[in-house]
């Protein structure tokens, strides 16, 4: 088959490399790859920042195909339905354990960026027939993610949320939010990237880099109250605006660190405002069952922003690194280049 291999560290590569078609295991399924999704976390892999850098390693987190063999203990399953797998393999449902925790799609073991991968069934959830390849393959980490921090938070009509920045993770919550009935404050870091937010509903729009104060902006935009959720995508310098945009008793849900690593915040409010300050692991099988029934319930199309061919990898990932994208950037294993 067809397969990227990954050269990491800072001057990363991928090359396209021939290698045996894996077979499965008893309790797994085989899929033929149809389509392949990026996430922030792809860079951080292909950066040599995260997970096996061990070489030749096969990348590529969020995957869609169709099973096409099953081990001999797999059932439920047959060759020829249309799938997505969770990025954490082995959680299916309930509370990340040291042991279910420990393989990872594209970070830990081998990804979707090849014509075949297996997966243990357990990990599967059906592609409904409304959805494309393409479609589906963006919900596995960004919608999961999102949906469990609207879950957490009990967020309803209510609720005022704030999101940080319109990438994948981001635009999720926000159709997620609205569908649950809540006013949606969002910062991006341009004004054509604010409009797109606002056709997809966001209420409040601030521009972060005009406005590096975002976080007075939201207090300002509630009268003083605050959000009760914050979809912490950013991490770095924006956490402690992150608090200080927060309602008493909110939530700062912490996504993520393209902002970086390492944050430094006052701890009084984080007492005084009875903070919930929920860490996130995207989320198990059943969270992403949960996420694409709510998908569709809600009748929410993801937003996909570019779709490249197979052979244009290397440029899809250039092209998340620019951060030019709003929504998703997905790879389209059915077309030319
Ligand atoms: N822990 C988890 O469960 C989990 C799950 C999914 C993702 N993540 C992490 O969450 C983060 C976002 O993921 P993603 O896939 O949504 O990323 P993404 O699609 O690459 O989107 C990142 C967006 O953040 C915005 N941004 C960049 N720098 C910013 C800053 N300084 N302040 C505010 N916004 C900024 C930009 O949007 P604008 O240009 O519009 O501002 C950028 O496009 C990543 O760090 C990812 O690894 C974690």
């Amino acid at each position: 088959m067809r397969a990227y291999h990954l050269t990491t560290g800072e001057a990363w590569q991928l090359r396209l490399a021939d290698m045996p078609d894996p077979q499965p295991a008893a309790d797994e399924v085989l899929i033929r790859l149809h389509a392949a999704g990026l996430n922030y976390l792809d860079l951080m892999v292909a950066r040599g920042r995260l997970g096996d850098t061990t070489s030749p390693f096969v990348p590529g987190t969020d995957g869609a195909g169709e099973i096409v063999a099953t081990g001999e203990r797999v059932s439920g399953w047959v060759p020829g339905e249309r799938v997505i797998s969770g990025l954490i393999v082995d959680w299916s449902a309930g509370l990340l354990t040291e042991a279910n925790g420990r393989r990872l799609r594209g970070v830990t073991m081998p990804g979707s960026l090849a014509d075949y991968a297996v997966v243990p069934a357990s990990a599967l959830v059906r592609i409904p027939e409304s959805l494309s390849y393409t479609q589906a393959v963006t919900l596995p980490i960004a919608a999961t993610t999102a949906w469990n921090a609207i879950v957490k938070s009990r967020t309803g009509p209510a609720s005022t949320v704030a999101l940080l920045g319109t990438g994948g993770v981001s635009l999720f919550a926000l159709q997620y939010a609205k569908a649950a009935g809540a006013r949606v404050i969002l910062a991006s870091s341009s004004d054509e990237k604010l409009e797109r937010a606002r056709q997809l509903g966001a209420d409040v729009l601030i521009n972060y880099r005009t406005q590096p104060a975002w976080d007075e902006a939201v207090l300002a935009a509630t009268g003083g109250r605050g959000a009760d959720l914050v979809v912490e995508t950013v991490g770095g310098g924006t956490f402690a605006r992150s608090v200080n945009a927060a309602a008493i008793g909110g939530t700062v849900y912490v996504v993520g660190f393209v902002g970086g690593m390492e944050a430094s915040l006052p701890l009084l409010p984080v007492m005084v405002k009875t903070l919930n300050i929920l860490g996130s692991q995207t989320g198990s099988t059943s969270d992403l069952e949960a996420a694409m029934r709510a998908l569709q319930q809600a009748r929410i199309e993801p937003v996909i922003d570019r779709v490249f061919a197979f052979d244009e990898a290397g440029d899809a990932y250039r092209y998340l690194a620019s951060a030019a994208h709003v929504g998703k950037v997905v790879i389209d294993f059915d077309r030319p280049a």
